[in-house]
């Protein structure tokens, strides 16, 4: 069993549609730790220490959010700023997040045909998440495969349904991985 925290950050959940449906369908699963950073820290104001052992405690680690100017939103960038410390979470006696899996979820309005090279933006998913996977790997942290739902303002209701279905049993599978746990040896 591995000990899953979802960091969960959509910077207007009162609009949302897709990003509630994934929340829904994982927030109350068994081995999962739901937190909605957005409700914890609406003045940005981040409880460090917290966060900091709030990590230490689980293995795997999802951050969850829409794609918002081919980014994460805001208070994800103040939330690495403040709680990813040198000396904690990297640098040569940063090992604190050593070893546990960081999983991107996150949901985007283009479709997937409008990314890539040669497309309406320009670039891959995986290239605008570059900072993000150069900040997880400098923490000794395992890069996995984004978990991406894409073309959101083309989906109805059943659409939805299944992308938080698929996204719920990627969740399941971490719980129930004891390869992640042990740190994938
Ligand atoms: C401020 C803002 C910026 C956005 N930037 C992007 C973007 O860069 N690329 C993209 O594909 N979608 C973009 N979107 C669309 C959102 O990613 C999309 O509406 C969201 O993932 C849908 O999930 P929700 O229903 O939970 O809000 C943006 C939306 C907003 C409000």
């Amino acid at each position: 069993m591995s000990r899953v925290l979802i960091l969960f950050a959509h910077p207007a959940l009162r609009t949302s549609r897709v990003q509630r449906a994934m929340a829904d369908a994982v927030r109350d699963l068994p081995g999962v730790t739901f937190h909605d950073l957005y409700e914890a820290y609406p003045d940005f104001d981040v409880d460090v220490p917290a966060e900091q052992a709030r990590l230490s405690a689980h293995d795997v680690i999802v951050l969850q959010h829409p794609l918002y100017w081919y980014s994460v939103p805001p208070l994800v960038k103040q939330w690495f700023d403040l709680v990813l410390e040198h000396g904690w979470a990297y640098g040569s006696q940063g090992r604190a997040l050593e070893g546990k899996v960081l999983q991107v979820a996150l949901s985007a309005g283009g479709r997937a045909q409008a990314y890539g090279p040669g497309s309406f933006n320009g670039y891959s998913i995986a290239q605008f998440l570059a900072p993000v996977e150069a900040t997880v790997r400098l923490c000794r942290m395992r890069w996995a495969e984004p978990f991406t739902v894409m073309g959101t303002h083309m989906m109805g209701a059943a659409d939805i349904r299944e992308a938080a279905a698929r996204y719920a049993a990627l969740v399941r599978g971490y719980v129930e991985s004891d390869a992640v746990a042990a740190g994938g040896r």
